[in-house]
C-alpha cells in the first residue's frame, strides 16, 4: 500500500506543555489507522495540525509526496482532508441537504440551487445506505444519524483522508455497527482514515494499524494483528495495570438508596436497592431509560408515582439541593454541558460545588482548598501544568476528570455515576475504578450506569438490566455473562 500522508518530526507547544514532541508516522491509502493515548497525550492536537486549525512549531507533513506548506483549514479541505468531530458542526434547524452543502452551496448564478443540492444529497445518502429524506431537519435525527450526515458532508467533496475524533462515544451499539459498515466501504475506496477512540475493543474490530502517543511522544506504531489489548494498555499508560477492576471492598450493609415502584415519562414501575458498601451496575441499551430514572431519583425530573429513600428516609417533593443534603450525588452523563464553567480554572471548578464542605466556617481557606484540589488532580492523574489552568484549554477527557473530581470532593454517601468513564483513557479509568472501590470500601453505596459491559461486569457486585423503561432482570455479577445481559437488554426494546 502507498503512503498518502506522513507526519515528519512534528512538535507543538502550548504555554507550559509540550503537546507534541518530535512525532513521526504515516497513513496509507485505504487504511484505518487508530490513534490511542491518555487524555492530553496530543491526539486531537495532531489532528488539528493536520486540519490547519493549529500550526506546528517544527516538523513537516507530506501529502501525496509533497510537503503541505502554509496549511490552513481551507487548504487542507481543498486537499481532501476532512474532520469528523465528536461535537457535531451541524445546524439543527436546517435540512440534511442544506447542512451538507453549507459553505459550499451549489449555485445557479447568484442563487443557491436547492433542487440540485437535494438531488446530490440523495445520492450521497444512498451511497451511505441511508434511507432518509434530504429534506429532514437535522434536529429530528438521532446523534448517530447526525454523525452519518457529517460523513456525508465529507463524502460530497470526495475526501481522501477522514479523521474520526472519538466518533462512537455517544452512539448506540447499532449506530456503531452502521458507522463501521461505512468505514469499511470508504476503506475499499481507498480513503485513508485516522480513528481516535478510548474504547480499545473497537481497534481490534476496525483498525489496520495502531499508533500510541504518550505525553506528546510517539511510543509505537504496529499492525493490529501484532499487538494485544494488554500490550496496548501498557503502552498507553506507560505502566503495568495489574488489575483494571479493583475489588478491595468488604461486607455489604444496610440499604442506602431505595427506589420503589418509580414511574415517570420514560420508565415504569422501577424498583431497585443499593446497599452500604455495594457497587451496583445498571446495564441496558441507550434509550432504555436508565439516565431518566437517575435524574428522577436525584430530583432533577419529576416522577408520577413511587418513592425514593436515601439512608432509609423517604425524600418527598425533592429537588437536587435536597437530595444532595440528604447525602446523594449524581455525576451526570453529559458532564461537559452540565458540569463545567470553561472560563474558570480547575481549582475554581472543583471547589464551587463544595464550598461548604471545604470551608465549614465559611472563611476562605485557600491553602486547604489548594491541597484538596491537588490531591484529586494527582489521584485522577489530571494532565495539567497547574491547577490554575482554565478548563477550556484542557483536552476533552481531562475536562471530564475535572468534573468527576468536583463531585468526588463532596461528602456524599450515595452516588449515581452515569457513564463515569466515557471518553476517559484506560489509565484514568483504572484510577476512577479505584476511587469508586475506595468509596464503597468506606461504606458508600454506588449505582453505576454504563454502556460498557466489561466495565459493568468488572466493577459491579450486582447488576440490574433495563429495557424499554423497565427493569427486566437482576444478576450477581459473579454468575452472569455479557451475552446474558445483552440478551435481556434487547428483550423489551
Ligand atoms: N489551545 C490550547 N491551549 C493550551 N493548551 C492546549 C490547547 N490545546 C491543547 N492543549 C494542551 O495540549 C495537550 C494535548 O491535548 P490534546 O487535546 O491534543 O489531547 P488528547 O490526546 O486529544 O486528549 P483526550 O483523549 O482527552 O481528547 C494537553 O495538555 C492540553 O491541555
Ligand atoms: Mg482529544
Amino acid at each position: 500500500m502507498e503512503e498518502i500522508l506522513s507526519f515528519d518530526k512534528i512538535s507543538k507547544s502550548f504555554p507550559g506543555v509540550r503537546a507534541l514532541d518530535d512525532v513521526s508516522f504515516g497513513l496509507m491509502r485505504g487504511e484505518v489507522h487508530a490513534i490511542v493515548g491518555e487524555n492530553g497525550a496530543g491526539k486531537s492536537t495532531l489532528m488539528k495540525i493536520l486540519s490547519g486549525a493549529y500550526t506546528a512549531d517544527t516538523g513537516r507533513m507530506i501529502f501525496e509526496g509533497r510537503e503541505i506548506v502554509n496549511n490552513s483549514p481551507k487548504l487542507s479541505r481543498d486537499l481532501g482532508i476532512q474532520m469528523i468531530y465528536q461535537e457535531l458542526n451541524l445546524v439543527p434547524e436546517l435540512s440534511i441537504a442544506s447542512n451538507i452543502f453549507l459553505g459550499q452551496e451549489l449555485k445557479q448564478g447568484l442563487f443557491v440551487n436547492k433542487g440540485e443540492q437535494v438531488k446530490r444529497c440523495r445520492e450521497v445518502l444512498q451511497e451511505l445506505g441511508l434511507n432518509i429524506s434530504p429534506n429532514t431537519l437535522v434536529k429530528n435525527l438521532s446523534i448517530g444519524a447526525q454523525q452519518l450526515v457529517e460523513i456525508g458532508k465529507a463524502l460530497s467533496v470526495n475526501a481522501k483522508i477522514l479523521v474520526f475524533d472519538e466518533p462512537t462515544s455517544s452512539l448506540t451499539d447499532s449506530e456503531i455497527q452502521e458507522l463501521f459498515r461505512i468505514i469499511r466501504m470508504l476503506k475499499a475506496r481507498g480513503v485513508g482514515m485516522f480513528y481516535i477512540s478510548h474504547r480499545l475493543d473497537e481497534l481490534f474490530e476496525i483498525g489496520d494499524r495502531v499508533t500510541v502517543l504518550r505525553d506528546g511522544k510517539h511510543i509505537m506504531t504496529d499492525r493490529i494483528e501484532n499487538v494485544t489489548i494488554n500490550g496496548i494498555i501498557e503502552a498507553i499508560a506507560g505502566r503495568k495495570i495489574e488489575n483494571l477492576y479493583p475489588r478491595n471492598r468488604g461486607e455489604v450493609g444496610a440499604p442506602m438508596l431505595e427506589i420503589n415502584h418509580l414511574s415517570g415519562e420514560a420508565f415504569q414501575d422501577v424498583s431497585l436497592v443499593v446497599r452500604e458498601g455495594e457497587i451496583v451496575g445498571m446495564a441496558g441499551l441507550i434509550g432504555a431509560g436508565r439516565s431518566e430514572v437517575a435524574k428522577a431519583a436525584f430530583g432533577i425530573d419529576k416522577y408520577k408515582a413511587g418513592e425514593v429513600k436515601i439512608g432509609g428516609k423517604t425524600v418527598s417533593r425533592h429537588n437536587p439541593q435536597k437530595t444532595k443534603k440528604a447525602g446523594m450525588s449524581l455525576i451526570p452523563e453529559n458532564r461537559k454541558l452540565e458540569g463545567l464553567a470553561l472560563s474558570l480554572s480547575i481549582r475554581e471548578n472543583t471547589v464551587i460545588a463544595n464550598l461548604q464542605a471545604l470551608n465549614p466556617t465559611s472563611m476562605i481557606n485557600r491553602k486547604r482548598e489548594e491541597d484538596t484540589v491537588k490531591e484529586y488532580v494527582d489521584k485522577l492523574n489530571i494532565a495539567t501544568s497547574s491547577i490554575e489552568k482554565r478548563t477550556m484549554f484542557l483536552s476533552g477527557g481531562t475536562q471530564q476528570k475535572v468534573v468527576l473530581a468536583k463531585w468526588l470532593l463532596g461528602k456524599s454517601q450515595v452516588f449515581i455515576f452515569d457513564e463515569p468513564t466515557r471518553g476517559i483513557d484506560v489509565g484514568a479509568k483504572n484510577s476512577i475504578y479505584e476511587l469508586m472501590d475506595e468509596l464503597a470500601n468506606r461504606g458508600a453505596a454506588i449505582l453505576m450506569i454504563s454502556s460498557e459491559l466489561p466495565e459493568i461486569l468488572g466493577m459491579s457486585d450486582r447488576i440490574y438490566v433495563m429495557s424499554g423503561g423497565q427493569v427486566v432482570g437482576e444478576f450477581n455479577a459473579s454468575d452472569t455473562t455479557q451475552h446474558q445481559i445483552l440478551e435481556l437488554a434487547f428483550s423489551n426494546a
